[in-house]
This record gives structure tokens, C-alpha cells and sequence, in this order.
């Protein structure tokens, strides 16, 4: 008997990418490579086993390192089916769209999440937040309530668990009817500690049809390096 992996990355890659318009985003390929084998790599030398959820009829490129889940209807969802996949005790969940990972960044959120139960990457906010006022009928967006900034953080992925930590966290969830972006804040919803790494600038989300062209320019210095 093999014994159970002691970490597991869990890549959640099953969406649709509407907002990008280019079929599966996880399939997209930024200078020749694609989303997914971009963080399955960033990851893979880091855990005993990287698993990812993969829309339903869709299979992995040859020569990505991983073991396959189709994947469910909302990120949350495929989340879910990933843990049950796995019996590692620590699991690292990471978008499977942010394919610039640091290696500083996976060890400082891993030794987080073994410390302490569960952390997330973040990064402090650097601009002006503002709420935009009541809709104005076609007049466009206007300014509404100024929100201080200070002690914001946005939140990124990786994020680490100990596996029955998360667990706990999605059963409430999906027994409350609670929905979330992410898993980080499952977690924080059941009273538990969430340690905030900082992140990096470059684990930016490749969402919007803009952000390739940013991936793109990045990519260079990237694989350079
Ligand atoms: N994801 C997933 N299963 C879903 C929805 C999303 O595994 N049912 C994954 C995506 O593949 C992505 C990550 O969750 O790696 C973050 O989601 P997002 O950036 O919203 O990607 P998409 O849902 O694919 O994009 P969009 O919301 O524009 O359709
Ligand atoms: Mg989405």
C-alpha cells in the first residue's frame, strides 16, 4: 500500500471563462503554454500530488503532472469534489487562472497553513476605493461613499488548509446555502484563524480579455527566469 500523500495542490480549472470569451480559460495558452499547465508546474515541485477539476469532457494536455476530477457547477462546487479526491492532510487550493505562482509565495502560505490551520496569499489594497452612488438611468457609474482602504487586503490564491479544517468549512457551507469566491473565507465564516501571506503582484487573476495582454508581456521575464 502506497502511503497517503502529506500535500496535495488542488487546482480548480473547470470554468467556463466567459469573461475572457476564449472557450475553457484553464485551456488558454499565454506564450505557448497554457493557464493550466502554467500553475500545475508552479505547484507540482512543492506537494506529493497536484489533482485538478477540469470541465466535463475536457482532458489534461500530455505531459502535466496531475490526477483529474470533473469538476461542478461553481468553483465552489469543484473545490468540493477536489478535497473528496484527496487523503492529504495539507492541500493547497489555487486558481488554476492565476498561472504566475512564486515559489517564496507556495512556502510561506504552506508553512501558514500548517502553523496555524489555514491561510491565504493577500495583498494590501494600493488604490483609492470608492462605492459607486445609486445608477444614474444610462448617465453612467458615479461616485458614491469614499471606503477607507486601511487594513483592506484583496485576496488571492494559493490558499492552505489542514484537510479537515476545509472539509468542516465546505459541509457548512453547502448545509447553510453560503456561496463564496473562495475558501479562505468558508473557513473564517466558521470562527477559525486565516493567516493573510502576503501575495504578489504578479498572481494577478487572467479574467478579462486585458489581462492577457499583461500575462503576455509578463510571460517574457517569466520564462526568461
Ligand atoms: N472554476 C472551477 N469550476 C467552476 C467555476 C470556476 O473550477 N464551476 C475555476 C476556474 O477554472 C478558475 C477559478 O475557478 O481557475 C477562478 O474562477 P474564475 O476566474 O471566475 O474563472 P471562470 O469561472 O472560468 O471565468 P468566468 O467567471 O469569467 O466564467
Ligand atoms: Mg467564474
Amino acid at each position: 500500500m502506497t502511503p497517503a500523500p502529506r500535500v496535495a495542490a488542488l487546482i480548480p480549472a473547470a470554468g467556463s471563462g466567459t469573461r475572457l470569451g476564449l472557450g475553457p480559460k484553464a485551456f488558454v495558452e499565454v506564450a505557448g503554454a497554457s493557464l493550466l499547465a502554467r500553475s500545475v508546474a508552479a505547484l507540482a515541485p512543492h506537494v506529493d500530488e497536484v489533482v485538478v477539476a477540469l470541465p466535463a469532457g475536457w482532458t489534461l494536455p500530455p505531459g502535466v503532472p496531475a490526477r483529474v476530477v470533473v469538476g461542478g457547477p461553481t468553483r465552489q462546487n469543484s473545490v468540493r469534489l477536489l478535497l473528496e479526491a484527496t487523503q492529504a492532510e495539507v492541500v493547497l487550493v489555487h486558481d488554476a487562472a492565476r498561472p504566475f505562482l512564486p515559489a517564496e509565495v507556495v512556502r510561506a502560505v504552506l508553512s501558514a497553513a500548517q502553523d496555524l490551520g489555514a491561510a491565504t496569499a493577500a495583498l494590501p489594497v494600493a488604490d483609492t476605493l470608492v462605492r459607486a452612488g445609486p445608477d444614474q438611468a444610462g448617465a453612467g457609474q458615479r461616485w458614491g461613499e469614499p471606503t477607507p482602504r486601511e487594513g483592506l487586503w484583496a485576496v488571492q490564491t494559493p490558499q492552505g488548509f489542514r484537510h479537515g479544517v476545509l472539509r468542516e468549512a465546505h459541509a457548512r457551507a453547502q448545509d447553510d446555502g453560503y456561496v463564496a469566491t473562495d475558501d479562505a473565507g468558508l473557513v473564517a465564516r466558521l470562527g477559525e484563524p486565516v493567516a493573510l501571506v502576503p501575495g504578489d503582484a504578479r498572481l494577478f487573476k487572467v479574467t478579462a480579455p486585458g489581462d492577457l495582454a499583461l500575462a503576455t508581456a509578463l510571460a517574457a521575464v517569466w520564462d526568461a527566469g
